[in-house]
């Protein structure tokens, strides 16, 4: 397929997109959601449909398909160079549970399913009205009745004084020739030197120059397709809901998930302005008090029920939720925004004894002994407003428990059981990217530092001999340098850049690799001796 310029929606397409795994996206973070909000999701247990409309290089789509193996997975973009990519990791990792489709959202093969989950994350804001009618008609016709969509969006207030930075980049870049990173580039180095010199709009509007600042860092391939898109709209979050609800779809919660509680959205003063008022009205003021520029909306046709917490921890049975760091304590403190909260005391400092380092249903909170003494609807809001902190984390399904130790790991040569996680771990340099690996127990994808996929690697492939040697061999192959944390010095020598790897081993065995047995992403299988790591000298690295 070829794309018609004109017939883009002045869509940039010129420039291909950049990949990246989305945590939002997966369908344990949307059903928990849903779930907390008193709105049925859908099961997952026997098979489930997924679209993802615009799936780019498709990072979100095939790690999903890879962590979710009962999940058929179809994915949707226009850019050829973005579905011929998955197409050739869809051949390589042996994925059966995806299919990609290089279509236009105006003109979609009619064969389609209908779908338990429609997500689109970077597109509703940035193609023509028009394709946003198609995308809703696409919602309206694949959409099962019980089925959930998420959409994100760019929004208001939060972009009311980012605007200049929008309007000059384009402007700049539409004086520019060349494609749209080369023109974004230009483009950028022009606002990026009007800011340095701190001329009044960036002075008086400190987030612009902020968001100039974290531009100039960002690729620009990211940058292109965030800023030239000729459609581009930051809407009030009350007219998405508007749109939606006028095809019968209401707003079924948001993520991050602290952002459904107003509480921490608004100062705790404000506390009379949230009562008696509709949904949208408190989502508007939720946007202004938080002065919000970036929503991830969840819609779906199902009413919210007032549910028992029995009722609850049954519609999401297979949700489990662990303490979300190691040595987590009380108080736990948070602060978005305006807003500081902590937890301190009763439930949660029972709920940190009793959960321990495993996972739990909500059923399983429900029944512990140790909890006995709470009334179930107070454990079930402990457990919301421990996920909204963030102490709990909530995942797709158990995670293998107990945690074994580090001094216990070192016992057997392990290996990468999924095809998707050995591809992703197959890298020909270190990239200066996070690599996410699928979790068959979360059903989710999990992040580690490239540093940590090349060890990783080096383990599935050669086991632990020398493993730090051959760290230090792949940093100087791919021309990397680690830095001294102190002081920033560049390390040059290869005895002090082995004596440096050693360390990130060791951090690595400590910390990470327990993390990636939990959530069988590594598996043991024999005897051979790994070697035993320890940290002593903090780096860095360019
Ligand atoms: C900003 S990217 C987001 C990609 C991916 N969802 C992500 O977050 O990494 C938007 C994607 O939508 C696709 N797209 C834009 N207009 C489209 C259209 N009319 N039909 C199909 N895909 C389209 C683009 O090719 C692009 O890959």
């Amino acid at each position: 397929m070829t794309i018609d310029p004109d017939a883009s929606g002045g869509y940039v397409t010129d420039v291909a997109y950049l990949p990246g795994y989305y945590p939002f996206m997966a369908p344990s973070r949307i059903r928990h959601v849903a779930s907390s909000l008193g709105i049925r999701p859908p099961a997952t247990d026997k098979g489930f449909d997924y679209l993802e409309l615009g799936c780019g290089f498709g990072a979100t789509l095939l790690t999903l398909a890879a962590a979710n193996p009962l999940g058929r997975f179809t994915g949707v973009d226009f850019m050829p160079v973005h579905t011929d990519h998955i197409d050739r990791e869809v051949a390589a990792c042996g994925l059966e549970n995806v299919r990609v489709l290089c279509a236009d959202f105006a003109a979609m093969p009619a064969d389609l399913p209908q779908f338990d989950f429609i997500t689109l994350h970077g597109v509703f804001s940035w193609v023509s009205p028009a394709l946003r009618e198609h995308v809703l008609g696409i919602i309206q016709r694949h959409l099962k009745p019980d089925g959930i969509v998420e959409v994100t969006y760019n929004c208001m207030p939060g972009w009311s004084s980012l605007l200049p930075v929008r309007s000059l980049l384009r402007h700049f870049a539409s004086r520019a020739t060349g494609d749209s990173v080369t023109r974004v580039k230009e483009a950028l180095a022009t606002v990026a030197a009007m800011r340095k010199a701190d001329i009044p709009v960036f002075h008086d509007q400190p987030l612009a120059a902020q968001l100039v600042d974290r531009l100039v860092q960002s690729d620009p391939h990211y940058v292109a397709h965030e800023y030239l898109n000729e459609h581009w709209t930051a809407f009030e979050s009350a007219e998405v809901l508007d749109t939606f609800a006028l095809r019968g779809l209401a707003h079924a919660g948001r993520l991050p998930y602290h952002q459904n509680h107003w509480q921490l959205c608004a100062n705790h003063q404000f506390a009379g302005q949230f009562t008696g008022l509709d949904l949208t009205t408190i989502e508007t003021l939720k946007d202004f008090h938080a002065n919000t520029m970036f929503r991830w909306d969840l819609f779906s046709a199902r009413p919210r029920e007032a549910w028992t917490p029995g009722e609850r921890a049954a519609a999401a049975a297979d949700l489990f939720f662990r303490v979300a760091l190691p040595n987590a304590s009380l108080p736990h403190t948070v602060t978005y925004g305006a807003v500081t909260a902590g937890l301190v005391g009763p439930p949660h400092d029972r709920m940190l004894a009793v959960m321990g380092d495993s996972s739990w249903s909500l059923a399983m909170l429900l029944d512990a002994p140790g909890l006995a003494a709470f009334a179930p609807e107070a454990v079930v809001e402990a457990v919301d407003i421990g996920v909204a902190l963030g102490l709990f984390r909530v995942e797709g399904g158990p995670i293998i428990d107990p945690i074994p130790a580090a001094e216990q790991l070192p016992t057997g040569s392990l290996s990468v059981p999924l095809s998707f996680n050995r591809r992703a771990l197959v890298r020909d340099d270190v990239a200066n990217e996070q690599v996410s690996l699928a979790s068959p127990r979360t059903k989710a994808g999990h992040p580690i530092g490239d540093l940590h996929a090349v060890i990783l690697d080096e383990l599935a492939r050669g086991g632990s001999d020398a493993i730090e040697l051959r760290l230090a061999d792949r940093l100087i192959a791919a021309g990397k340098h680690l830095r001294e944390h102190a002081t920033g010095r560049p390390i040059e020598d290869r005895a002090e850049l082995v004596h440096a790897s050693r360390d990130i081993c060791g951090g690595f065995f400590q910390t990470v690799l327990p993390e990636l047995v939990r959530q069988e992403i590594v598996v043991w299988t024999s005897d051979h001796p790994v070697g035993s790591h320890t940290a002593s000298m903090p780096v860095s690295r360019e």
